[in-house]
């Protein structure tokens, strides 16, 4: 369990959280919405998407519970998710999320080193970012051919 020393520090770390778990159901839900759309056009990218989005939901968990575990309430902002149907623009958008996801846990890494259990979910989580955005642009290599 997370000891603050005052109530700032606890509303910076519940800020991260809580933008952490909306971020990660709006990811959740875009990729599902990717899934069923790229379903039939390219087989492997829809299941790219389905187990990316399932890595995602399972974040969405790690965040919201230690909101609750630090005695808060986790609050649901709306979510805006990409609902292209074009192969192509579906992943540049989801590479574009990931570039944010990377960037936002990227920043919070340095800014929340002293709190070492947090520190080392993010990291795990920051790992599997890392991973969905490496698939999505070796995808977008496939189906763009250089030259
Ligand atoms: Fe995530
Ligand atoms: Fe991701």
């Amino acid at each position: 369990m997370i000891k603050f020393k005052t109530e700032e520090e606890k509303q910076v770390v519940m800020d991260c959280l809580e933008e952490n778990m909306n971020e990660e159901y709006r990811a959740t839900l875009q990729y599902i919405c990717h899934r069923i759309s790229a379903l039939g056009k390219n087989n492997m990218i829809a299941e790219a998407f389905k187990s990316a989005a399932l890595d995602e939901m399972a974040h969405i968990l790690y965040f919201s519970d230690m909101i609750t575990k630090l005695g808060g309430d986790p609050n649901f902002t709306d979510w805006e998710v990409d609902k292209s149907t074009d192969l192509k623009i579906m992943l540049q958008k989801d590479i574009q999320l990931e570039e944010e996801a990377i960037k936002r846990y990227s920043e919070q890494l340095s800014k929340l080193k002293q709190y070492p259990g947090l520190h080392s979910i993010i990291e795990g989580v920051l790992d599997d970012e890392e991973n969905h955005q490496e698939t999505f642009t070796d995808f977008m290599k496939q189906i763009i051919p250089e030259g």
